[in-house]
């Protein structure tokens, strides 16, 4: 059974921080290479960062299989959009639905909130979760490149879903 729980506690966001390194060094490292991955996760998914972005907005959700964790979400509400800034499964549960049905909580969560569209970032590169999103509804509406620091830089394309 597939649940999504909000999380803020310390030793779930240790949980997450720990899936995070999983899966960004073996996803993103062939796309933006190994340091800019330690740069990234240190600054963005490390437990004391997620504790930051929580007390400024974001949610974290847990996804959990059978209690067991298989991936997390995180958003926050823009004006009339939710931004989904984070989804991530292990890699052994993608391809099984569980990307879908976690969108399908993320649209409910949406218009629970009076938001009117769901839009996200992902890398230019990041071809098979671009593809996800398109299937799923997601449409390009423009390319972005944002500074990170360290010569570091996110070239991404701005996708949204419409809720309308
Ligand atoms: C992106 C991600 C969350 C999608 O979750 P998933 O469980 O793999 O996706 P699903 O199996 O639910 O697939 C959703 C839909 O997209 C389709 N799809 C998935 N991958 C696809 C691909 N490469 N090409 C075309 N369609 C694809 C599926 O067929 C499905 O459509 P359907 O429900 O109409 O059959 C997951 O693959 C993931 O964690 N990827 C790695 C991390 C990542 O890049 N995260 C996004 C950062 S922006």
């Amino acid at each position: 059974m597939i649940k999504f729980t909000s999380v803020t506690e310390k030793n779930d966001l240790d949980r997450i921080e720990t899936m995070a390194e999983v899966i960004w060094h073996e996803h993103y490292t062939p796309i933006i290479g190994k340091e800019q991955v330690v740069y990234m996760l240190d600054k963005f998914q490390s437990t004391d960062s997620m504790k930051v972005q929580i007390e400024n907005g974001y949610t974290y959700i847990m996804i959990t299989k059978n209690e067991d964790p298989i991936g997390y979400l995180a958003y926050e509400k823009r004006q009339n959009a939710l931004f989904l800034s984070k989804i991530y499964l292990l890699k052994n549960e993608r391809g099984k639905g569980f990307g879908r049905l976690a969108m399908n909580h993320i649209f409910e969560s949406a218009k629970g909130k009076g938001c009117s569209s769901v839009q996200l970032t992902v890398n230019r590169f990041n071809q098979n979760s671009i593809s996800a999103y398109q299937r799923i509804g997601f449409e390009k509406r423009g390319e972005v490149v944002q500074d990170i620091g360290n010569g570091f830089v996110m070239d991404d394309y701005i996708m949204e879903k419409s809720l309308m």
